[in-house]
């Protein structure tokens, strides 16, 4: 989380527009799966509360970590924000992970200890081929760690240039089936910017896997959550005036996403003032730059970013229902992204 997220605004009433479909919440696929049984990491005292305390200092390259399931040699940082950092280390067996350290720093132990146990829980329970596999998790020195798949890159990696049409449907297709499986999990993902959304290149195309869970959450039934936190520039015009998200609202973030890859540009200016952005995006200037670029792609696109929810798409499945249409996709060289 950076400094860019911002609290939703003050709590108003439930979109009476918002999915009320109840789709059964997910279970953990294995028993005993919890962080705590995984390596001891059960919530103990806050040792702040044991007086003279201060953060512990980030592991260094060359420095190892304990879990119940190995060592992990830390080689060197690949990632990093306000929480934390990602390390790339090397683990049991000489596999290469990626390990997201949560830290304290100044948030009550209790508060970030509760985050993590989430977030490893959501992800031990949502394996998909294009969600970021977790192995491991555990507590050391009262950092918490997730042991997680080496990705090559993050999508903000792939943004400098616009892309090749077949290739931003290749990348959405797998987007969207990630944004399904979440969804009919009751999952709403709320964080979905190209940073979260990482890449692992294999020999025919390059596979998408969504990663960071830190502020989604389970809907339980209810149609719709309110997010502690939103990352501004991604923001669902809903949250901007009510301060809750649906699973429209990932839909409307996969639209961002789907502009930012064709076109190479932001569809938000990156250095817009907060009131200017809440303006912007209430006014649909989002969606009608989407329109501008006048290709079914484009009109496809703008229908993502409508600001209000239900004339947007109601899945991410019938996204893709119209997306497969498209000549770029229906004609695309037989080599190029072939169907296995
Ligand atoms: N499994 C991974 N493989 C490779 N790189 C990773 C992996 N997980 C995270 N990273 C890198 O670390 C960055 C930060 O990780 P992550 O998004 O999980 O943390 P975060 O602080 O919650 O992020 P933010 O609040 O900015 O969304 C990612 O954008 C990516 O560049
Ligand atoms: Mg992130």
């Amino acid at each position: 989380m950076s400094d860019t997220l911002r609290p939703p605004p003050p709590s108003m009433p439930l979109p009476s527009n918002a999915t009320t479909q109840r789709i059964p919440a997910v279970t953990l696929s294995s028993a005993g799966s919890s962080p705590a049984s995984w390596s001891g990491a059960t919530a103990r005292p806050a040792p702040e509360a044991s007086g003279a305390w201060s953060p512990p200092p980030f592991p260094q390259p060359g420095s190892f970590l304990q879990s119940t399931r190995g060592v992990y040699e830390v080689c060197k940082v690949i990632g990093g924000g306000e929480f934390g950092a990602v390390f790339e280390c090397v683990g049991p067996f000489d596999q290469a992970y990626a390990l997201k350290m949560i830290r304290p720093a100044n948030r009550p132990y209790q508060e970030v200890y509760t985050e993590w146990a989430s977030e490893v829980q959501r992800l031990m329970s949502l394996r998909h081929p294009n969600v970021v596999y977790i192995y491991d998790a555990f507590e050391q020195y009262h950092l918490f760690f997730l042991a997680l798949e080496r990705c090559e890159h993050s999508l903000a990696d792939m943004l400098d240039r616009p892309m090749q049409e077949p290739l931003v449907l290749e990348l959405s297709r797998q987007l969207l089936a990630a944004v399904q499986f979440l969804h009919d999990n009751d999952v709403v993902h709320d964080d979905l910017h190209a940073g979260n959304v990482l890449i692992v290149s294999k020999v025919d195309r390059p596979v998408v896997k969504i990663s960071d869970f830190g502020i989604s959450h389970e809907l339980r039934g209810a149609p719709a959550v309110r997010p502690k936190v939103v990352h501004h520039t991604i923001m669902a015009p809903e949250i901007a005036a009510s301060g809750y998200t649906t699973k429209q609202s990932d839909l409307y973030q996969v639209g961002l996403l789907l502009y930012r890859m064709l076109t190479g540009e932001s569809a938000v200016p990156a250095d817009i003032a907060y009131d200017d952005l809440l303006r912007y995006v209430a006014e649909g200037e989002p969606r009608r730059r989407a329109e501008t670029i006048c290709t079914p792609l484009g009109f496809l696109i703008a229908k993502l970013l409508r600001r209000r929810e239900q004339y947007r798409y109601t899945s991410a499945r019938e996204v893709w229902t119209d997306l497969r249409e498209l000549p770029t996709w229906k004609r695309r060289d037989p080599n190029l992204f072939p169907i296995r």
